[in-house]
Formats: structure tokens, C-alpha cells, sequence
């Protein structure tokens, strides 16, 4: 095997691969006179980049259309499947084993394939050839960037048309969890678990790791005898759990949609094309829980056509799953805080079953593009929440999606509260803020109000038809919105699409969610705060959830430790089961001092890795000297439980160095 050494490509994201690989690719011989082209195309691209776009002059042209977190030759030559070969090696904390690729070449003359890599230690690189077999390939891995992780080029030869790469993951791999047998409910099998989006799939994977590359793939996955491994794709809750296990994802789909998982899982079946898979202990809490599935899926057929992944099947991870939902397609993984034993939180599944339409079905075909996913899957969500459980539950759900937004518009930069976000340089994951998600699912909401629901929805399935399997821009969709829906001159003159997308904040006339059930909480809230009423005179007894939620987040910032006392007294909500109310009680808790709940607060922070739920804590925390010091103590033996994805965002907060 020979290894090569190639200059550190792509200094900036943003630069065409069209510029600057056919440079890169003749450095191979050493040249000094290509060096000097090759550092002036560099600089080219590194000005193209700061300066942002330029008219569009064709797809493959269109700077919108550039991943800036991929470095993959996709528009040279395109992966089309993925074949994977993997052993789960708990003692080690690694996967193992090999990748194998098919592909298009787009470009006659395309000779290298350029992969996404994080972390990932190499061991061979093959291509093959339909006459020779496989042949040793010349390859060699870029200096990693902490974003991006490190390219890994291959050299083709053109008769090739597979590829194949042996390798292993790190221990540290973002996108992977270890867990030990003391980390889950059963308390006797280790687990892992996978979370690819947004660009982790190259931290398990080496592949074009890119939501504009769709692929189909298929497994070989082995691990220990007695667990079981399930997949993105075709699972077989009948397999014998001999610890091999074959997968095959018919349908393709962008990388960020691949997933693994293997532990010691049981499955209930919901319906006729659903089911849960959880560990045995938490399975049939599941199965009651997300019981409605079956007529979730129902409903959003109805909107918005067919179901196209033949099967609908959830996960129910251990709680350091640090998402609260993530929609791989055919199996959505879950957190168990939803498990609140009433189905007051399965709009979480109401919205990664929508993901099955927008997201999975039409991709974003960039992170920038992301309120495609999100926004299009909330107004969904909510749809689906009303079909359901009625107007009032959806009123309540989007209120509460509302305080959200503005919250983080409070504390967003105007660059962060456009949808068509710019993340140059950033972390893909600094994009996810309320703003693609309730900011995107407004603007749904308004276009419905204008054109009406019944054209609106006949307007939405076309467009999930129009699109299907595809992954788009947001140019796309307005191009398609002004050709169908917008044709209506007089809906167009109705609709400020360029603010709704391009500026930040929210639109004059965008509609604010109300609900009556919601006023009357905040009557009951100001009473009591005000000393009109006693916490046990409150009329709570028709409650759920979501009224709670609300009470806690419109009471006064500030209680009296007596009024701490009273609450807890009448409701019990330090000891509240329920991972939501609990949050929302202990951030009240942090910030009125009330001691009672110290001990609560650590066990919630020891035993939950969701990141929603726990960053608002340590912040909170984080928020007086006294409390700081709280945190790193609660923290320092938290935090070997989190996910990568969840310590990644709380080390800065806390300043934690190890
Ligand atoms: N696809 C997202 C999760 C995600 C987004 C993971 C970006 C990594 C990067 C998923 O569908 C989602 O939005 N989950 C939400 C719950 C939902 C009900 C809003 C979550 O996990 O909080
Ligand atoms: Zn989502």
C-alpha cells in the first residue's frame, strides 16, 4: 500500500472543490509551479468565501448549493451505496471493520473519491475493479480540522467502480456513546448508541458526509452474543440475538440518517406498521406511552400522502441520550423523559414521524437549509398534535414553542435569527436554536392563514410528491412556493417571503399563538403570587403537563423560599416524575436558593444526559459564584455519563478543563 502526502485542501469550506482539487490532484509530482497556482486558487477561494455568493449560473455553480461542512467531491463523483461491515468491540469502545462504496462518476474523467473523516484510524484503502478485483489504492488523510474533521482522498483508477476503506473508530468518537451495564436500566448488558446528525456520521463512518448525497445501504454488524443491534433500516425484531445481524436501507437517504444501536433490547409491536424497541425493563412503559402511533401515522397520510418506509418502529435509549427525538428513518430514536405515564409528551413522536415527510423524504440539502427539516416537521408536528388530542393541546403545545422563540430571539445576534442562516466557519450544530424550528413553523402557519387550510395542504403534499427522496435548498422551495402557491397574485402581495427568510426577527404580521386554557393559568398564577390564593385553593386537578409547564414559567422570577415551600407542599414538585415539570421546577428552584431541592437537582443532573433539560440547569447554575462551584462539583461526576454532543456544549459554560 502506498501512502501519499497531499497538501491541506480546502483551507476554507466555501471554496469550489472545482478549483481547487484538478491543482491538488497534479501536486502529486512535486512542482513548484503548480504550488504557486495551487496557493493563489486558495486565496481565491478563501476571498470568494469571506465575501459570501455570487449569482448563480447552474446548480452545480450555485453557492447556496455548496456544503460548506462537507469536503466530499459530490458533484465529481457521487456515492450512491454504502455497504458496512462492523464489529461492535465494547471493551475497546470502538467499531471495527470496513466500509465499501459504489458510485457515479459525474465526471468522465474524475479520479479521485474524497471523503468526510473524524477521528478515524485507517488501516487499508482498496478500489475495485469488475475484472481485477480489488487492488490496493494510493491514499492519504488531510490535517483534521476541528470542525470538519480530516478529508480522506483516494486515488481511483478508472476502471474502478467500488471503493473500499478498513478501519476503526476512536473512543472519543462524537457521534458514538459507550455505555457500561451501570448506565442503563438493566444494569447488566453494556449499550451504544450512534447520533449522526449533524456532521457525525464521519466519526463512524468515512463516507460523503453530506445532506445533499443520498445513499442506499446495507450491514453487516455483529457485537457480543445475547445483545442486539438495530439499524436505519429494515429491522427484524424476530432475529435470533446471536450477535449477527444483517440490514438493508432500500430507500436512500442522506448520511446524517444512517444509526446504530445495539444493547439488550426487547420489542413491542404498537400496530400493524409500528413498534418500540426499549430495554426489557422499559418496554412495556413504552408501548403505553407511544400507543397512539399507529393513528399518528394514520393522520399525517391523510395530510400529506402516503407513509414511504414501509415500517414505523421507535428506540427508547438509555436517558444520556442527549436529544430528545432523532427521526432515523424506519427507527426513531427517543428519550425516555418522555415516558411521563400520561402521553402528555409523544408530540416529540407527532414530530419525528412528521420528519419521515419533511426531512427524510425532502432533505435540506445544506445545514443552512436546516429549517427545512425543522420547521416544515413542527408545523407537522402541530398538525398531527390537533388531529389527535384537538385545537386546545396544539394552541397550548404552540404557545409553548412560542415563549421558546422568543427567548432565544432575546439573546440571538440578528445573523442568528434568519432562517436561510449563515454558518460559515461554525459548528452546523450552532444553527440549532428555536429559530428554524418555531420562527420556520410560523411561517407555515402564516402561509396556511393567508391561502387558507385546504389549499395550503393540497399545496404541501405536492410539494413532499414534487420533492420525494430528494434534498433541496431554500431557493428550491421558494422557487417551487412562487410557481405553485404564489401564482395567486394576490396571495403573493400577502406574503413577505424575503422577510420571513431573510430577515431576522419575526414579521409584523406574523400570527403569535394563543391559548384560552393558558389564560386561565395565568390568572390562577398572578393570584397566588400576588397572596390572593393558596397554592391548595388552586384549581390544578384538570391540569396536564402543559399547563404546569406553563404555570411554573409565568410565576415571578423571584419567590420567597416560603412560596418555594408551598408549592412543593401542595404538589410535590421536587419529587414531580415528570422530566419536564421537574426541569421547570428546578430552574426556579436554583434561582430562588430553595435548599430542599438540592438533592433532587443532583440526582435529575446524574441521571438525565438529555441537553435541553440540563444545560438551562448548569446555566442557571452557572448564573452566582456559589452556584458555579455547585455545578463543576455536580458536573465533575456527571459528566463521564454524557454524551460527547452534550459535553461539548456545557464545557464552555462551565468553563471546564478537565
Ligand atoms: N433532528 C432533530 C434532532 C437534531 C437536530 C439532532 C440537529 C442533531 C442536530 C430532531 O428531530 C429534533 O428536532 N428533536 C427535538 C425534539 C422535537 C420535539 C423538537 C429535540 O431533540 O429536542
Ligand atoms: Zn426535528
Amino acid at each position: 500500500m502506498r501512502r501519499i502526502q497531499l497538501v491541506q485542501r480546502r483551507l476554507c469550506p466555501h471554496d469550489s472543490l472545482r478549483r481547487v482539487r484538478p491543482v491538488q490532484r497534479r501536486w502529486l509530482p512535486h512542482d513548484s509551479l503548480w504550488f504557486g497556482l495551487a496557493a493563489l486558487l486558495l486565496t481565491c477561494a478563501a476571498v470568494a468565501c469571506d465575501s459570501g455568493s455570487s449569482a448563480p449560473d447552474g446548480p452545480l455553480e450555485d453557492p447556496a448549493r455548496q456544503d460548506l461542512h462537507s469536503y466530499a467531491n459530490s458533484d465529481e463523483i457521487r456515492v450512491t451505496h454504502v455497504e458496512l461491515d462492523l464489529e461492535v468491540r465494547f471493551d475497546e469502545r470502538r467499531l471495527r471493520g470496513s466500509a465499501m462504496f459504489s458510485f457515479d462518476r459525474l465526471r468522465e474523467d474524475a479520479d479521485v473519491l474524497v471523503l468526510d473523516t473524524r477521528d478515524l484510524t485507517i488501516a487499508a484503502v482498496e478500489s475495485w475493479s469488475p475484472n481485477g478485483g480489488f487492488d490496493a489504492a494510493t491514499w492519504s488523510l488531510a490535517a483534521a480540522d476541528a470542525v470538519l474533521g480530516a478529508a480522506l482522498t483516494v486515488v481511483l483508477p478508472p476502471q474502478a467502480t467500488r471503493a473500499r476503506v478498513t478501519y476503526e473508530t476512536s473512543p472519543q468518537a462524537s457521534g458514538l456513546q459507550w455505555l457500561t451495564p451501570e448506565q442503563t436500566a438493566g444494569r447488566e448488558h453494556p449499550f451504544m448508541f450512534t447520533q449522526s446528525q449533524a456532521i457525525h456520521a464521519r466519526s463512524w463512518i468515512p463516507l460523503q458526509d453530506s445532506p445533499a448525497v443520498r445513499v442506499t445501504y446495507g450491514a453487516r454488524i455483529r457485537t457480543p452474543e445475547g445483545l442486539r443491534a438495530v439499524m436505519s433500516a429494515a429491522n427484524d425484531p424476530d432475529a435470533p440475538a446471536d450477535g449477527d445481524y444483517r440490514f438493508d436501507m432500500p430507500q436512500p437517504i442522506p448520511s446524517y440518517l444512517i444509526a446504530l444501536a445495539a444493547g439488550d433490547l426487547a420489542f413491542r409491536p404498537l400496530g400493524e406498521r409500528t413498534g418500540v424497541y426499549a430495554e426489557p425493563s422499559v418496554v412495556e412503559a413504552a408501548a403505553d406511552e407511544f400507543a397512539d402511533t399507529e393513528s399518528m401515522m394514520a393522520a399525517t397520510e391523510k395530510l400529506y400522502g402516503p407513509y414511504r418506509w414501509e415500517r414505523y418502529d421507535l428506540l427508547v435509549l438509555p436517558p444520556s441520550f442527549p436529544f430528545g427525538g432523532m427521526e432515523n428513518p424506519r427507527l426513531t430514536f427517543a428519550t425516555p423523559t418522555i415516558l411521563a405515564g400520561d402521553r402528555s409528551l409523544v408530540s416529540l413522536v407527532a414530530h419525528e414521524l412528521a420528519h419521515s415527510w419533511s426531512g427524510n423524504l425532502v432533505t435540506n440539502a445544506t445545514w443552512r437549509d436546516f429549517w427545512l427539516n425543522e420547521g416544515f416537521t413542527v408545523y407537522l408536528e402541530r398538525r398531527i398534535v390537533e388531529e389527535l388530542y384537538g385545537a386546545d393541546r396544539e394552541a397550548m403545545e404552540a404557545v409553548l414553542g412560542l415563549r421558546a422563540l422568543d427567548a432565544d430571539l432575546e439573546r440571538l445576534d440578528d445573523a442568528d435569527e434568519i432562517l436561510h442562516v449563515d454558518l460559515a466557519g461554525r459548528d452546523p450544530d450552532a444553527g440549532m436554536t428555536q429559530v428554524p424550528y418555531e420562527k420556520g413553523a410560523l411561517f407555515l402557519r402564516h402561509l396556511e392563514q393567508v391561502a387558507g387550510r385546504e389549499r395550503f395542504d393540497a399545496f404541501l403534499r405536492g410539494y413532499f410528491d414534487h420533492f420525494a427522496f430528494r434534498s433541496i435548498t431554500t431557493a428550491d422551495f421558494l422557487a417551487y412556493l412562487s410557481e405553485h402557491l404564489l401564482a395567486d397574485e394576490a396571495l403573493a402581495g400577502a406574503v413577505a417571503v424575503d422577510e420571513w427568510v431573510r430577515a431576522p426577527g419575526l414579521p409584523p404580521d406574523a400570527r403569535r399563538p394563543a391559548s384560552e386554557a393558558f389564560d386561565g393559568v395565568e390568572t390562577a398564577a398572578a393570584r397566588w403570587a400576588a397572596g390572593e390564593l393558596r397554592a391548595a385553593g388552586l384549581e390544578t386537578t384538570a391540569w396536564t403537563t402543559h399547563e404546569w409547564l406553563h404555570f411554573l414559567a409565568v410565576l415571578p422570577a423571584r419567590l420567597g423560599r416560603a412560596q418555594m415551600a408551598e408549592l412543593d407542599a401542595a404538589f410535590a414538585l421536587t419529587e414531580s416524575p415528570n422530566a419536564e415539570i421537574a426541569h421547570q421546577w428546578l430552574l426556579l428552584a436554583i434561582r430562588n436558593a430553595y435548599a430542599p431541592a438540592e438533592g433532587r437537582l443532583e440526582r435529575y443532573l446524574l441521571g438525565i444526559g438529555r441537553r435541553k433539560l440540563i444545560l438551562p440547569l448548569y446555566a442557571a447554575l452557572a448564573a452566582t459564584a456559589d452556584g458555579r462551584e455547585r455545578a463543576l462539583a455536580i458536573y465533575r461526576r456527571a459528566r463521564p455519563g454524557y454524551h460527547p454532543i452534550a459535553t461539548a456544549s456545557i464545557d464552555p459554560l462551565l468553563g471546564w478543563d478537565g
